[in-house]
């Protein structure tokens, strides 16, 4: 198959895209967070072709994209008003709320469960394909299963190219990390996954904020998941990374002592002189997190290299987004932190 190359500036994209999704083909579309790999997620063909595309395991439920907050209710039920308290603070935008589905949502889209996980993205050009596809999109981020995320059209081509009918160009991802998503089905907000939206931030709507285990810590095969997906091996290249925290000189004195050749060192631009001799790659500036977690996945990519033998990575502290790209960086390197105050 011919993959249909769209910018997200042509007149006509939304349309030709919208009609392929009707027609039940895969359409990668750009978000604020990540491409997505979209398919109508009412349609379970259309939805069983994602998982193929991906190697997707069959138990990871997919996220429905609507283009209205008031489209909520056609899918879920059961809705509380933290939800729509909720939407109305972040929606359009990097939020994801899994709530209650109805039965008119296939349970290929959710993998066999109940609930359904929705979001309404910051992207005028995808709302726009959904509002003309007529149906909602179901998109997880468009790389394939295991491997970084995809933040540019080019990634999704690398991954897909042949093997989808269309991408949408919508250019580099904003946030460059993948939603927030809140579990508003039990009696307390649970945060399943650290993205867009920091925890603060959810905290000063609803008031209250229970922390999943499994965002914390590396999970293990009989623990039991509210997020199937967190239970993968997730973001991470294919050598071993190492997250080294500590001071800015403590974390270079430690790398440059360990450091042989074949190993790369991820860090902020800031630190670059620090690690001449050693293939550093900036992923982002410290001083501006949102650089970091625009270029993660992108700088990740870049290491994904069997030439590599281990990366060094520097992660940056704090909540909003930072907290997002601690944690995927704490997936990508399997929780294994070395504190270089202690170790020097
Ligand atoms: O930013 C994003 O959320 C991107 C863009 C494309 O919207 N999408 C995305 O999808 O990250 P994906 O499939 O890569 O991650 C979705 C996560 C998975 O960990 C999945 O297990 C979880 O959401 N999930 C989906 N439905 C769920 C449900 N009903 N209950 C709990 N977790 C759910
Ligand atoms: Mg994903």
């Amino acid at each position: 198959m011919q993959t249909l190359l769209l910018s997200a500036s042509d007149p006509a994209a939304p349309a030709l895209a919208a009609e392929l999704i009707r027609r039940g083909e895969l359409v990668a579309i750009p978000t604020e967070t990540v491409y997505g790999l979209g398919a109508d997620g009412l349609n379970e063909a259309a939805v069983a072709k994602i998982f193929q595309a991906k190697g997707r395991p069959q138990d990871n439920p997919l996220i429905l994209h609507i283009w209205d907050a008031r489209q909520l209710e056609l899918f879920c039920h059961h809705i509380p008003e933290s939800a729509y308290a909720l939407a109305s603070a972040f929606w359009p935008g990097p939020l994801t709320m899994v709530l209650p589905a109805r039965d008119i949502v296939p349970r290929t889209t959710t993998a066999g469960l109940s609930t359904v996980a929705i979001r309404c993205p910051d992207s005028a050009v995808t709302r726009e394909i959904i509002r003309l596809s007529g149906v909602p999109i179901a998109a997880p981020s468009a790389n394939i299963s295991g491997k970084p995320s995809t933040t540019t059209a080019q990634h999704v081509l690398h991954d897909h190219d042949g093997k989808i009918a269309a991408i949408v160009d919508g250019g580099p991802c904003r946030v460059g990390v993948e939603s927030t998503i809140v579990d508003l089905t039990e009696d307390r907000p649970r945060l399943l996954r650290p993205g867009g939206i920091g925890p603060e931030q959810l905290i000063s709507v609803l008031g209250d904020l229970v922390v999943d285990k499994a965002v914390t810590a590396q999970l293990g095969n009989d623990d039991i998941v509210k997020a199937p997906g967190m239970k993968y091996r997730h973001y991470a290249p294919q050598e071993p990374v190492v997250i080294v925290s500590g001071s800015r000189e403590a974390a270079a004195s430690y790398i440059r002592k360990h450091f042989i050749p074949g190993d790369r060192v991820l860090c902020f631009e800031e630190e670059l002189p620090l690690y001449e001799g050693c293939s550093p790659l900036a992923y982002g500036k410290e001083a501006d997190v949102t650089t970091l977690s625009a270029g993660l996945f992108a700088a990740l990519r870049e290491l994904d290299d069997p030439a590599i033998h281990q990366v060094y990575a520097r992660c940056p502290v704090g909540g909003g987004v930072a907290y997002a790209v601690q944690n995927r960086l704490r997936k990508a390197a399997a929780f294994h932190i070395i504190d270089a105050e202690e170790e020097t």
